[in-house]
């Protein structure tokens, strides 16, 4: 079958040929339509992400959907090493599918699965999110912020509070749902102000893909202006804005 191979450290994915996976006890084989380049299937290709094996070759991709052998449509997330799901063929789990609802299109199911599930996760699991509650999503205008404004208001929450640098994208973030908006502006110590004053409104959960120096200047907002005895549940999701805070 054709593939996107990754053949040794440092190399990029190379359309190549790879005997198809036969599928063992439990799994199934899925013929692949599309597959999702997320962050973290661009960081594994790359041999940078925590969860990168380390072994070679093996196919690019972590999920996507397809058909299963008794044609149901279905999506499905973790093949098994080395296999992928930039290929014609993947084995996964048979636990690790889901079926897709019709009307919904193969590229959007693929698409949106691993960033929706970020914020739908850190809500319903991580953080207990209860309705009327107030969200804040600090790295809003990416794939996964987006989603996480649109989530957050499909739960019920009564105010959502979207960040990020780009000021056009913070519009249409605004167009998505966002009751306020911050921008990421430079200047940190006007920022901490910005974050002061809607955390002395109340903000209930955090939402945080970007970390780094916008991150800190929020958890300095938040013990300055929280509420006494309110906890605040922050969820951290992504790095893209730094891998530390001091
Ligand atoms: N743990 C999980 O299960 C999980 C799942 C999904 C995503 N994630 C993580 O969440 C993060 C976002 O994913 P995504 O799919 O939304 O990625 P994406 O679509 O590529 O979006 C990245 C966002 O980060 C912003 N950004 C980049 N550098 C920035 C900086 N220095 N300061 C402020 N904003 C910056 C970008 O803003 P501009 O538009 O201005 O460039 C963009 O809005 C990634 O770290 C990803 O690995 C984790």
């Amino acid at each position: 079958m054709k593939a996107a191979i990754i053949a040794g450290p440092g190399q990029g994915p190379v359309y190549g040929d790879l005997p198809a996976p036969t599928p063992g006890n439990g799994e199934c084989r899925i013929a692949v339509t599309a597959a999702a380049i997320s962050p973290v299937v661009k960081s594994r290709a790359s041999g940078r992400h925590y969860s990168s094996s380390g072994r070679f070759p093996f196919v690019v991709g972590i999920d996507g959907v397809g058909r299963r052998d008794d044609g149901s449509r279905v999506y499905f997330a973790l093949p098994r090493a080395p296999y992928g799901s930039m290929a014609e063929h993947s084995v996964v789990r048979a636990a690790q599918c889901l079926l897709v609802p019709d009307g919904l299109d193969d590229v959007t199911a693929a698409a949106i699965a691993n960033p929706g599930v970020s914020s739908w996760a850190a809500l319903t699991e991580r953080a207990r999110f209860k309705a009327g509650e107030t969200v804040l999503v600090n790295g809003a205008t990416g794939t996964a912020g987006r989603l996480a404004v649109q989530i957050a208001k499909y739960l019920g929450a009564g105010k959502v509070i979207a960040t990020g640098r780009d000021i056009e994208a913070l519009k249409s973030v605004a167009a998505l749902g966002a009751d306020v908006t911050i921008p990421l502006i430079a200047d940190g110590d006007a920022l901490e102000e910005a974050f002061k004053e809607q955390f002395a409104l109340g903000v209930d959960v955090v939402i945080d893909y970007l970390w780094g120096a916008s991150a800190e200047r929020l958890l300095i907002a938040a013990a300055k202006a929280g509420k006494d005895a309110v906890p605040i549940r922050f969820v951290q999701i992504g790095s893209v804005s730094g891998a530390e805070i001091t």
